[in-house]
């Protein structure tokens, strides 16, 4: 099953949609459930940040991990999605501090440093621009803002990954790669550790400053 994206057929873990979309969605929760406490330990976030999840799918990350900050939003380029992440955050949607947008992660809908801090959790490996995604949240941040990236999959983890590319034509970047790519978008002190997560025996977690 796939859906259609820029007239191209994406599988359903790019662009998860319509009922097979959602039980995916579920799925994810349990299956990430190391990679989104990873992403969280590397962020610290506090009760006075601003948070942007791009590619947030269900919007369990934002829900479980940053219902406590000043301010929250999340993208995903699926509706599905969109709707998903409303209703598991309804509370935080309809008293104004939690927002959700439909689109994609090269073009964010967001005025100049908007946020405190951003991540991109299992999702980055999917972007069709990451270089322009890259430079639209460094835009967004404020100096000093962070950013967190989770790998699961990367060109580190001696795995090999030419099925996984086939199958959900993804990218597999090594940190040496990802960090460069964060220094031409303008980010500093990057920094990447690895750890063993469900499925992913090199995860890796991938901080840049603003
Ligand atoms: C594997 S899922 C991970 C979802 C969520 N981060 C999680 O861990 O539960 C990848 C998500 O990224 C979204 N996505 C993929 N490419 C995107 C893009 N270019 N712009 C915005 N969202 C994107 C998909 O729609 C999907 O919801």
């Amino acid at each position: 099953m796939s859906t259609e994206t820029y007239g191209k057929k994406l599988p359903q873990a790019a662009k998860p949609s319509g009922f097979k979309g959602m039980v995916l969605a579920y799925l994810m929760r349990s299956v990430h459930r190391g990679e989104y406490r990873a992403v969280a330990e590397a962020l610290r976030l506090v009760s006075d940040d601003r948070f942007l999840e791009i590619g947030c799918g269900s919007g369990f990350f934002l829900w479980k991990y940053a219902s406590g900050t000043a301010a929250s939003a999340g993208l995903d380029h699926s509706a599905d999605m969109v709707a998903m992440a409303g209703r598991r955050n309804r509370r935080r949607v309809q008293s104004g501090t939690t927002e959700l947008r439909q689109g994609d992660a090269s073009s964010l809908p967001w005025q100049d440093g908007s946020f405190t801090a951003a991540a991109a959790v299992a999702t980055f490996m999917f972007w069709p621009q990451p270089q322009d995604a890259l430079k639209e949240i460094h835009r967004v941040l404020l100096p000093g803002g962070r950013l967190v990236i989770s790998l699961g999959w990367n060109a580190d983890d001696g795995l090999d990954h030419a099925g996984h590319v086939e199958k959900y034509g993804i990218r597999i970047y090594s940190g040496a790669e990802l960090q460069a790519m964060l220094e031409r978008a303008g980010f500093s002190r990057v920094s990447i550790t690895r750890t063993k997560a469900f499925m992913s025996p090199g995860l890796m977690v991938c901080t840049a400053i603003r």
